[in-house]
Formats: structure tokens, sequence, C-alpha cells
């Protein structure tokens, strides 16, 4: 108590309209008090006795915004202080002596999952928590060795995570952090940071259930989907009317709390009235578009069922069945016209010792990569994502140049013959010419609409 009222006559006006934040009704979580003070005198008096010591000096100088964003927090409302989070057993590697506090820096999904347990396994299943794995990738020859080790740390682990190395003293090594890599390896063994997309110190799930978290990794030119969201209806629909997305809902169900458009959230990890909301970003896809020929995911009906049951809140089931068939055949065309023949290619010339000696040392590999990595990906995830700028010009449009006029080329010259069955194959005829009649139906085209 006494800590509290001391607090109380060191708040700066700042910490009163940081609370008057706080004070806003909210459609679920405890009501505050209805005066300032005793608002903020409640939620100082509902943490432990460490806490309100971190909360008294930092609140003084030291990152005292820190103070501010908390106390427009859930964890505030609720009792969880500075100590609850950042409190560590002296034998953790990341543990370090502050202030008369044995603290880490770091808050891992570990610490995190004491208290929220389902989300933290959920997340630790998915591809998410496994982002930092990809040593051994052609990415990461990219980015370690043909550009060089810092882009690889301040590019690749920026996004999928870095290794968090401790110095002795139990502070972080500044080489591997700051990090919020989604996949970054904490010292304690656990995977990720949930702050990468639950930003502190407000943890608002407002934030997490933007386009706009995702859009920090998930963006062009290799995985475009918040440009593909942007163009897409569902993303023209949620900006207009972004006021009647209830973002800030304590509960947001899908056609009980909002029915404005979906996001990024809403169809890869939001609740419907008969889907559990999930933190496996996986469990609802039925395609993996990300490798040089797409695959089937296991299981892939029962994920394709949940994710229809998403959007069988607002559309039809022959809308959304017809919407699968047209996506299907796009994933095929790009699959068997252009994945498969070209990897085939790939693997003759391989063979016939006609590639360079790493991934990346003659120009058809460098073709090859962006034709799947860039141009396909862009092509597939368009698709899925109602994006048809993206399955069209950024997409079906470049493969088909990369893999026309580069790629065949480039083929033909190393190893003549190598493309002979792909050329004869009954897709590829038109390189032999169009035939006249087509000649003539693009003739007349042009004569009516422009005189020519
Ligand atoms: C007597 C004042 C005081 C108390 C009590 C205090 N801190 Fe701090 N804390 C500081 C100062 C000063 C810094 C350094 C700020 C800087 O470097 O800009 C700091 C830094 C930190 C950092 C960052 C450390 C780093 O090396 O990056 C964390 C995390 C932190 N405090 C958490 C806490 C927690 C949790 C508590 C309560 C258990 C607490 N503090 C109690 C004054 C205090
Ligand atoms: C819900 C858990 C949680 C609570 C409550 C919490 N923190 Fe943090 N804090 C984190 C996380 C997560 C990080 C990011 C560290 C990492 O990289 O893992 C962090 C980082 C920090 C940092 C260093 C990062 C920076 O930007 O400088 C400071 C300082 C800090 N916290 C102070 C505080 C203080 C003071 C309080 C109480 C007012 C507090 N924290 C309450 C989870 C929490
Ligand atoms: C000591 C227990 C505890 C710890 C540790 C903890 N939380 Fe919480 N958290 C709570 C409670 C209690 C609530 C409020 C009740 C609820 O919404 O479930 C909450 C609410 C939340 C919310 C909902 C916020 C909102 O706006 O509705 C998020 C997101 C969250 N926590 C994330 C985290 C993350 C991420 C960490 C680790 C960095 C963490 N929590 C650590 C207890 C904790
Ligand atoms: C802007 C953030 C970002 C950067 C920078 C980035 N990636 Fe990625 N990476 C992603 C995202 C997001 C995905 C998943 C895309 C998807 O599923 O559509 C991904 C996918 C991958 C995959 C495919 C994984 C699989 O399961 O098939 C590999 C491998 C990879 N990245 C390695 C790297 C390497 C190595 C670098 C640096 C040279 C790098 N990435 C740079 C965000 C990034
Ligand atoms: C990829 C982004 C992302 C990551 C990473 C993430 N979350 Fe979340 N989280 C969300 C979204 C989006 C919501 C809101 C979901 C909803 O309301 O449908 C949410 C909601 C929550 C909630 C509130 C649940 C409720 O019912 O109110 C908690 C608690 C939470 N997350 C904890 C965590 C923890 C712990 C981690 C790390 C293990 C984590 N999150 C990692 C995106 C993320
Ligand atoms: C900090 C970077 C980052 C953020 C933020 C992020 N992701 Fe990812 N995401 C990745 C990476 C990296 C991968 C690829 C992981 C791999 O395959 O190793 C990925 C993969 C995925 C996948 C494919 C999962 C699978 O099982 O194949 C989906 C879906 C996804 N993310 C959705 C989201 C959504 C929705 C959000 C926002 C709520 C989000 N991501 C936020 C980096 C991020
Ligand atoms: C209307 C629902 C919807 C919205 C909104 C949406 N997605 Fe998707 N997403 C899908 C569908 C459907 C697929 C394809 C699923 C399948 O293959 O069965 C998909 C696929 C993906 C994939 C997998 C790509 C791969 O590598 O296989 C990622 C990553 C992804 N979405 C991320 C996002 C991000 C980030 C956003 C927001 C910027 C977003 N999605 C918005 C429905 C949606
Ligand atoms: C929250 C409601 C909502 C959800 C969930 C939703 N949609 Fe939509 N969808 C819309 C709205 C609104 C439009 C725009 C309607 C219009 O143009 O009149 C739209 C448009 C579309 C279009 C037409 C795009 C175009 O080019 O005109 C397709 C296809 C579509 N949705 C498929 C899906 C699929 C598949 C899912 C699930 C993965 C889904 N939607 C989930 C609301 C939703």
């Amino acid at each position: 108590m006494r800590d509290g009222r001391m607090f109380l006559v060191a708040a700066s006006a700042l910490s009163i309209a940081a609370l008057m934040v706080a004070q806003e009704p909210r459609q679920q979580g405890p009501a505050l008090g209805a005066s300032g003070e005793a608002g903020l005198a409640k939620l100082i008096a509902a943490t432990s006795k460490e806490s309100r010591a971190c909360i008294k000096c930092h609140e003084n100088g030291a990152a005292p915004v820190v103070v501010e964003q908390w106390a427009q927090s859930r964890h505030a409302e609720n009792g969880i202080g500075c100590y609850e989070c950042h409190q560590a057993d002296k034998a953790d590697k990341d543990a370090f002596q502050h202030n008369g506090f044995t603290i880490s820096v770091l808050v891992t999904p570990k610490d995190c999952g004491q208290c929220h347990d389902q989300e933290t396994k959920e997340f630790e299943a998915s591809h998410h928590a496994k982002a930092a794995e990809i040593l051994g990738s052609l990415d990461n020859v990219l980015g370690d060795v043909v550009e060089g080790p810092p882009a690889l740390n301040m590019a690749c682990a920026q996004c999928h995570g870095s290794t968090v190395k401790i110095l002795a003293g139990g502070k972080p090594d500044p080489a591997t952090w700051p990090n919020e890599g989604i996949g970054r390896i904490n010292p304690d063994g656990s995977k990720g940071s949930c702050c990468v997309c639950h930003s502190r110190h407000t943890f608002a799930v407002s934030i997490a259930r933007q386009p706009e978290i995702c859009g920090y990794c998930h963006l062009r030119p290799d995985h475009p989907q918040e440009e593909i969201y942007a163009e897409s209806k569902h993303g023209v629909t949620y900006r207009a009317l972004i006021a009647k997305m209830n973002l800030d809902s304590g509960s947001w169900v899908l056609g009980k709390d909002y029915n404005a458009a979906p996001t990024c959230a809403t169809c890869h990890m939001g609740a419907t009235k008969d889907l559990p909301a999930t933190h496996d970003v996986g469990t609802r896809l039925s395609w993996t578009l990300r490798p040089e020929v797409s695959i089937r995911q296991q299981a892939w009906q029962q994920k394709r069922n949940d994710m229809k049951k998403v959007c069988l809140n607002c559309h039809a089931s022959s809308w959304v069945n017809n919407f699968y068939t047209q996506y299907d055949s796009a994933v095929d065309l790009y699959n068997t016209k252009f994945g498969e023949p070209a990897k085939a290619i790939m693997a003759k010339l391989q063979a016939a010792g006609k590639l360079g000696a790493t991934p990346f040392s003659k120009k058809i590999q460098w073709d090859y990569f962006e034709m799947w990595h860039h141009q396909g990906r862009r092509a597939r995830m368009g698709a899925a994502m109602m994006g048809p700028d993206y399955v069209q010009w950024h997409g079906f449009y470049e493969v088909a140049k990369t893999f026309y006029s580069e790629f065949l080329p480039e083929a033909e010259a190393l190893l003549p013959g190598v493309t002979a069955e792909v050329v004869n194959a009954p897709e590829n005829q038109w390189l032999k010419g169009l035939s006249q009649e087509d000649r003539d139906k693009v003739k007349e085209y042009y004569q009516k609409r422009y005189g020519e």
C-alpha cells in the first residue's frame, strides 16, 4: 500500500493520460475504478510487491513509456506486473541481478506459457516456431555465402529468428539480440518470440488482428501475401469498414463479434461459431506453395474443411467450393506446365555435369530460382488469396517469360536436346506458331477495337 501511495505522489501528467486510455470501456475484462487516481491505485495495488518496486523506479526515468504502455494492458487489469514476466531463476543462463531482483530481459514463449498454455502449445507445434531452421536451404546459401553473414543476420534472422547467445553476466550477445524473428531459438530451449505479433508492452490483441503485423514478414517479392490481400475484395472491404471490425474486443468470434471483412488472422487463426481459434497457422492449409513444385499437406481435406468453415460464414457453399476448384486448377497449371518440367530439365543438366559447382554459379540457376521462388510463388499465392494481378502480371506472365525466353533456350544451349520432350508436349504447341484461325481472331479484334 505504501508503495502505491508513493507512486501516486510521483505520478506524472503522462501516466494519468495513460490511465485514461486504460479506463476506456472494453467489451470484456474487469471494469476499472471510476476516478483516475483510484483506477491507477487499483492497478498498482493489484500487482505483487516486486512489481510495485519495478514500476516505482522505471516510472521515474528508466524507459518510463514501458510503464505507461503496461498500464493500458490486460496484464495490468489482471494484476500481472513486470516481475511476473521478467523474473528468473539464478540458474537460468539469461538471469542477472538487477536492483535486488533476479531477472531476465528475455521473456520467451516458455515464460508466457506458464499462464497461456494453450496458445503456447499451438504456436510451438506450428511452422512459425520452426522458422529459424533454414540452414541447408538454397536461401541460406544465398544469404550466408553468396551475399554474406551480416545480410543473413540483419535480413533472414530478423524474420526467421536468431539463436540468442548469452554473454557472461546473463545479458544477451548484441550480435544475436535484439531479435524478434518468429522462430527465434531462446537460451531456455523454447522457440519463437510471442512479441512478434503481440507488441509489448500493451500486448493489445487489436495489433495482432491487423494484416499489417503479418505483413512485417509476409510481403514481396517471394511471398507477397500483404499485397495480395490489399488487392483482394477482402482487403479493400477491411480498409473501408475497419471501424466495424471490433478489433479491440475481448471475444472475437466471426459472425458474433464482427462480420465486416476477414483479415489474415480471421482466416488463418480466428474463431468462428463452429471452429476454435488456433495459434498454429498451418492447420487450415491444404497445399504448401513454397517449394519448386507445390505439394499437398498431410490430412489436407480436413484442413481445407476447417478453412471452409471460415468462408461459409459469409459465402454459400457453391461459391466456396467453386473457388477451391479454380484455385486447384491454377496450382496444377503451375506444377504441370512449368514447375515439374523445369525441375526435370535441371536434374538432367545436373546429371550431365552442365551446372556449376554451387546452386548459383550459372545464369540458368538464377533464372530457375527466380521462376519458382519468386514468380511461381506469386502466381500460386495470388490464386490462394484472390489477388488476380498477382496471379497474372506479377505471376504467370513472369513465369512464362522466364520459362520460354530464358530457361528453355539456356538449357538447350548447355545440353542440346534436353528440352525436346517439353517443347513437343501438347501444351507447348503454340511455340510452333499460332493457327491461321487464331491469327485471324487477333487481327479481327484489333480492327474492331482500334480500327487498325
Ligand atoms: C532502482 C531502480 C530500478 C528498479 C527497482 C528496477 N529497475 Fe529495471 N532498470 C532500471 C534502470 C536505470 C535500467 C537501465 C535503463 C537503460 O539502460 O536505459 C533498467 C533496465 C531494465 C531492463 C533492461 C535491462 C537490459 O539490460 O536490457 C529490464 C528488463 C528491467 N529493467 C526490468 C525491471 C524489473 C522487472 C524490475 C522489477 C523486478 C526492475 N527493472 C526494477 C532501474 C530499475
Ligand atoms: C506480459 C509480460 C511482460 C510484462 C508484464 C512486462 N514485460 Fe517487459 N518485456 C516483455 C517481453 C516479451 C520483452 C521483449 C524481450 C525479448 O526479446 O524477449 C520485454 C522487454 C522489456 C525491456 C527491454 C526491451 C526494450 O525495449 O528496451 C524492458 C526495459 C522491460 N521489458 C521492462 C518492463 C517493465 C518495467 C515492466 C513493468 C512495467 C515490464 N517490462 C512488464 C514482457 C513483459
Ligand atoms: C503470470 C501470468 C501471465 C504471464 C506470465 C503472461 N500473461 Fe498474458 N495474460 C495474463 C492474464 C491473466 C490475461 C488477461 C486474461 C485473458 O485475457 O486471458 C492476459 C492476457 C493476455 C493477452 C490478451 C490481451 C488483450 O488485449 O486481450 C495477450 C495477447 C497476452 N496475455 C499475451 C502474453 C504474452 C505474449 C506473454 C509473454 C510475453 C504473456 N501474456 C505472459 C496472464 C499472463
Ligand atoms: C521479410 C521477412 C523475411 C526475410 C528477410 C527472409 N524470409 Fe524467408 N520466409 C519468410 C516468410 C514469411 C516465409 C514463408 C512464406 C510462405 O509460407 O508463404 C519464408 C520462407 C522461407 C523458406 C521456406 C521454408 C519452407 O518451409 O519451405 C526458407 C528456406 C527461407 N524463407 C529462408 C530464408 C533465408 C535464408 C533468408 C535470407 C537470405 C530469408 N528467408 C529471408 C520471411 C522472410
Ligand atoms: C503470428 C502472430 C502471433 C503470434 C506469433 C502469437 N500470437 Fe497470440 N494472438 C494472435 C492473434 C491474431 C490473436 C487474436 C486471435 C483472435 O482473437 O481470434 C492472438 C491472441 C492471443 C491471446 C488472447 C486469446 C484470447 O482468447 O483472448 C493470447 C493469450 C495469446 N495470443 C498469447 C500468445 C502467446 C503466449 C504467444 C507465444 C507463444 C503468441 N500469442 C504468439 C497472433 C499471434
Ligand atoms: C516475424 C515474421 C513473421 C510474422 C510477423 C508472421 N509470419 Fe507467418 N511465417 C513466417 C515464416 C518465416 C514462415 C515460414 C516458416 C517455415 O516454413 O519455416 C511463415 C509461415 C506462415 C504460414 C504457413 C504455415 C504452414 O504451416 O505452412 C502461414 C499461414 C502464416 N505464416 C501466416 C501468418 C499470419 C496470419 C501472420 C499474422 C497474424 C503471420 N504469419 C505473421 C514469418 C512470419
Ligand atoms: C479470406 C481468407 C484469407 C485471408 C483474409 C488471408 N488468407 Fe492466407 N490463405 C487463404 C487460403 C484459402 C490459402 C490457401 C490454403 C490452401 O492451400 O488450402 C491461404 C494461404 C496462405 C499461406 C500459405 C502459402 C504457402 O506457402 O503455402 C500464407 C503464408 C498465408 N495465406 C498468409 C496470409 C497473410 C499474411 C494474410 C494477410 C495479409 C492472409 N494470408 C490473408 C485464405 C486467406
Ligand atoms: C467476413 C466475411 C467474409 C469471409 C470470412 C470470407 N469472405 Fe470472401 N468476400 C467477402 C466480401 C465482403 C467480398 C466482396 C463481395 C462483393 O464484391 O460484393 C468477398 C469476395 C470474395 C470473392 C470474390 C473476389 C473477387 O475477385 O471479386 C471470393 C472468390 C471469395 N470472397 C472467396 C472467399 C473464400 C474462399 C473465403 C474463405 C477462405 C472467404 N471468401 C471468406 C467476405 C468474406
